[in-house]
């Protein structure tokens, strides 16, 4: 099960806090692309990376989206830890490899929701504004997020994207990997998580067959895009392309006034 799954991974993560290495801990408690076929950046240019400081270096830690040229949409559970220190992450855009290329940014400020909860997984957004400006180009763009009053069809299709594992607790993509998916009815979802968790209206959720498709660890904040506009937010789920659990995002449309907020904060 994903979620006592996380939370062993978060409970070793909250003892090895004082005792120094946060190496493989944050990356595998996020969600990567399963059955997903490689994409270049520039189809996808709003698809950034986090990447934590780690003893070996940089390493990658979750998915982010560029919704402004100083501000990026991720997860909260990709920030929750990092909040009073933004200098142990980076920002990186305009890649299509997990690791190299690309330009890379410091952050300046992290903002979690306040009402996010990581046993309940609600609110599960954030955003990071960037020390300096975002340079956009052919690889780098911005991406609408969903106004409030957003109609997203049951069935609509919706493309994931990330660098993040090929199947659940297997190996991370080397590229950028997407997936075509599609919006599953909100009951049905409900219906699917009945036993393990509440689907509530701020989260939507997502599927595909023949293969099944999903995005899986290490694609958590990262973009669920459907008709040019940014719906969803990489969220969780139970195990990665499982037949029975679809896929969770974060319903973006139902955050638009606090993320302007946030926005406001921008050149404080
Ligand atoms: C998607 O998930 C829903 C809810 O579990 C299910 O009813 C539906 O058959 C799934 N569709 C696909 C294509 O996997």
């Amino acid at each position: 099960m994903w979620i006592a799954h996380r939370y062993l991974i978060l409970f070793g993560l909250i003892a090895t806090v004082s005792s120094v290495p946060l190496e493989n801990t944050i990356e595998e408690s996020s969600a990567r692309i399963v059955n997903g076929f490689a994409v270049d950046i520039s189809e996808v240019p709003y698809q950034a990376a986090l990447r934590r400081r780690a003893v070996s270096g940089w390493a990658h830690m979750c998915g982010a989206v560029i919704i402004t040229v100083r501000a990026v949409l991720t997860a909260a559970h990709c920030g929750n830890l990092y909040v009073t220190e933004p200098s142990s992450l980076r920002l990186v855009v305009g890649t299509s490899y997990r690791l190299s290329g690309g330009s890379t940014y410091d952050i300046n400020r992290i903002h979690v929701h306040e009402a996010y909860s990581a046993t309940t997984l609600e609110n599960d957004i954030a955003v990071f504004i960037t020390s300096k400006k975002i340079s956009f180009s052919k690889n780098v763009q911005s991406v609408h997020f969903a106004p409030p009053n957003h109609n997203l069809q049951t069935g609509a299709e919706a493309l994931v994207s990330g660098f993040g594992t090929t199947s659940y607790e297997g190996s991370a993509s080397s590229v950028l990997l997407a997936a075509h998916v599609k919006i599953v009815e909100q009951t049905a979802c409900a219906r699917a998580y009945l036993r393990i968790a509440t689907i509530t209206s701020s989260m939507l959720c997502a599927n595909a067959t023949q293969p099944a498709r999903d995005a899986c660890q290490g694609d958590s904040g990262g973009p669920l895009v459907s008709n040019n506009l940014l719906v969803g937010v990489v969220s969780w789920g139970e195990g990665c392309a499982e037949l029975s659990y679809p896929g969770v995002y974060t319903r973006v449309s139902s955050y638009y006034s606090w993320i302007h907020d946030k926005l406001a904060t921008t050149w404080d």
